[in-house]
């Protein structure tokens, strides 16, 4: 699905992406895990188009999405859920999420779909995807209203609305409560028994062998080790990179 060949970018004298290469697999959960600073995230902005690189080639199946722009790599499949992402606090959930469709590039939609139609069908969608993120009853609710890991709850909602083959998650339960990282983990789960191929970013260890098929672990820029979860928990390099000597 997603190959990143030999990318690099430094900003100044940090080596945040350090000739990096790894695949992501169709229809698998892929964990990039590390340390604080690994630069997990930069290959996120790099991936998505928010920056661009200074070497190196990003192909998503067989297209070159080296050096496209945010909105182009929108429009090629990817959709991300951001690290620090917001929702607005004054609209209601609905509202939100139905941005997520205006977000987009929508020319798909508003080909397919008479403009008539379209409110009943994406209000239809938004309550789908609510029920998959066992949010249902807060459709009507302000986002001011809803705790912290609620709104990662709607934000992944969001995230998946966005019309996508595959979907890259910056730390979906970063500071998220054990009940609703329970219901986050399931819902990646389902997603991936749909056919879904996610690559996402995690601290906890435990979500992330609970739920990847795959683990990247990068350090300092470059990727040090790659393999099964089981692998990777007793990888010496990987002990190091964490808990050092
Ligand atoms: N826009 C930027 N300008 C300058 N330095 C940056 C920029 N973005 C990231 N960096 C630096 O690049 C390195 C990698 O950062 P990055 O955010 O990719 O790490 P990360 O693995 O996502 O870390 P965390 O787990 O803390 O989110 C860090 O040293 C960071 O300070
Ligand atoms: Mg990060």
């Amino acid at each position: 699905m997603l190959q990143i060949n030999n990318l690099k970018k430094h900003f100044g004298g940090v080596k945040a992406v350090n000739d990096s290469s790894f695949v992501v697999r169709e229809k698998t959960i892929t964990a990039l895990i590390g340390p604080n600073g690994a630069g997990k995230s930069t290959v996120f902005n790099l991936v998505s188009g928010v920056l661009k690189q200074d070497n190196g080639t990003i192909m998503l199946r067989d297209q070159d999405i080296t050096n496209f722009s945010p909105e182009k790599v929108s429009n090629s499949g990817i959709s991300r859920l951001f690290q620090h992402s917001t929702l607005f606090n004054n609209l209601t959930i609905e509202e939100n999420l139905l941005l997520a469709f205006d977000n987009e590039d929508t020319k798909f939609f508003k080909n397919l779909l008479s403009s008539n139609k379209t409110p009943k069908i994406k209000k239809h969608k938004i309550l789908e995807i609510l029920e998959l993120v066992a949010m249902e009853k807060f459709v009507s609710k302000l986002a001011r209203d809803l705790s912290y890991g609620q709104k990662r709850l709607i934000e992944l909602a969001r995230t998946i609305l966005n019309p996508h083959t595959f979907l890259m998650l910056d730390e979906p339960v970063a500071g998220v409560n054990p009940a609703l990282r329970k219901i986050i983990s399931e819902v990646l789960l389902k997603l991936k028994k749909q056919g879904e191929t996610i690559l996402l970013i995690e601290h906890d260890m435990n979500f992330t062998l609970n739920v990847a098929d795959q683990v990247i672990v990068m350090d300092e820029g470059k990727v040090i080790a790659c393999g099964k979860p089981k692998e990777i928990k007793n990888n010496k390099k990987v002990l190091k990179a964490y808990f050092g000597e």
